[in-house]
């Protein structure tokens, strides 16, 4: 029997707070007028303090969850795409497994920069084909406000904070995830960086007042680079699944500059209405943006049972990828799921409470405590 990976569940969440052009305008050198003709953005979410690259994460991930009926602690995997992650250990995704409960699941990061969300879905789909797996989540989260020089004008305009979220189950109605094209280049590596905070350049207060631990970009060589790849991968994975341009009813790229993907659609010969695009209230929210962007789509009716969709996406590595998919409605209704699901997030949460004061009572009293 054939084992098909669908997407059964999608779910977003954003910062409530907006940063517009105008306010950058009181920030830096720059103009509402040079981002807008020059990326298309117009304004982007930031994390509040009490949020974090995990507390977004998790939020899209119950959303999506809901939508499908399916429980958390029924899950396979959890793997978050981010540029932003929480630590560098432990794993983002093991933080949101442990608020939602997947207490059967592997958790794991997956690092592809704005590439993340293709790579971790076309990983979940394989292990879901193979017969290794019946279900996954799989996230698109950054905070990249806490990564930006916000005195640096060429990088503070471009990015937002956000997350997205698919469910990926096994069913046997042909559909989903149909085919994946995943690439890099690592001799691009420096063109778009954080250098400081890893082994190779440890924190310290040299790289902090030299701002190594923010993006580092050279712009103009991404762009060229973005316009390049965008329109190959987008071909290759068209062909890869069998179809043919005509068939993709809809393209959803990596939202990082509307002129990379203007510059897409003409290689690709196609209008861009059949191209998705929330740019002017995002920005590029590096792995969350093709996730986000499906989200809105669904909810605009963009997506139609049936449909084929490209997504297409590039970044940091320098790596870029593309999936075909086509979209098979296969969510249960919900409501009582939805209670369910609500109930034993409640109780995860809980029993993740417990365990912590476990641990402090251990160490309280043993002097054993094995938080660390
Ligand atoms: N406001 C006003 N002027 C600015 C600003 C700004 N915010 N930023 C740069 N400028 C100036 C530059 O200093 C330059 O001035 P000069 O001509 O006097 O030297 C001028 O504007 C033009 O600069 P360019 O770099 O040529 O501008 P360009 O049209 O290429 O746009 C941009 C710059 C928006 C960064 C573009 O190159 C781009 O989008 N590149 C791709 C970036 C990207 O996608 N990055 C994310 C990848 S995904 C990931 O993995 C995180």
């Amino acid at each position: 029997m054939t084992r098909y990976a669908h997407i059964t569940g999608w779910g977003m969440a954003v910062p409530e707070a907006i940063l517009t052009n105008a306010d950058l305008e009181k920030m830096v050198e720059t103009s509402d007028e040079w981002i807008t003709s020059r990326t298309g953005i117009r304004e982007r979410r930031i994390a509040a303090k009490n949020e974090s690259t995990a507390t977004l994460a998790a939020k899209a991930g119950l959303r999506a969850l809901e939508s499908t009926g399916l429980l958390a602690r029924e899950l396979d995997l959890v793997i978050v795409a981010s540029a932003s992650p929480e630590h560098l250990f432990p794993a983002t995704a093991c933080l949101v497994q442990d608020a939602l409960g997947a207490t059967r699941a592997g958790a794991f990061d997956l690092s592809a920069a704005c590439s993340g969300f293709i790579y971790a879905v076309q990983m979940a789909a394989q292990s879901i084909r193979t017969g290794a797996i019946d279900s996954a989540l799989v996230i698109g989260a950054e905070t990249l406000s806490r990564l930006v020089n916000w005195e640096d004008r060429e990088t503070c305009v471009l990015f937002g904070d956000g997350a997205g979220a698919f469910v990926l189950e096994a069913r046997e109605t042909p559909g989903g995830v149909l085919s994946g094209v995943l690439r890099s280049d690592g001799s691009g590596g420096s063109l778009l960086t954080v250098p400081a905070g890893g082994s190779r350049m440890p924190a310290s207060a040299d790289t902090l007042e030299r701002n190594l631990h923010t993006i580092h970009m050279n712009g103009r060589e991404v762009f060229r680079f973005a316009t390049r790849v965008m329109a190959t991968a987008t071909r290759e994975v068209v062909a890869g699944a069998g179809l043919k341009m005509d068939d993709i009813e809809l393209v959803v790229p990596h939202q990082a500059n509307l002129r990379i993907i203007e510059a897409a659609a003409r290689g690709l010969h196609l209008p861009m209405e059949r191209f998705m695009v929330n740019i002017e209230r995002y920005g590029n929210t590096s792995s969350a943006s093709i996730p986000m962007a499906v989200c809105e789509a669904v909810e605009q009716g963009r997506v139609r049972p049936g449909d084929h969709l490209v997504l297409v996406g590039f970044g940091a590595g320098l790596t870029w990828g593309a999936l075909a998919l086509q979209w098979v409605e296969t969510r249960r209704p919900p409501g009582v799921q939805r209670s369910r699901l609500t109930l034993w997030t409640f109780l995860a949460h809980l029993r993740s409470f417990a365990l912590r004061v476990w641990r402090r009572l251990e160490g309280l009293f043993w002097g054993t405590s094995s938080e660390g």
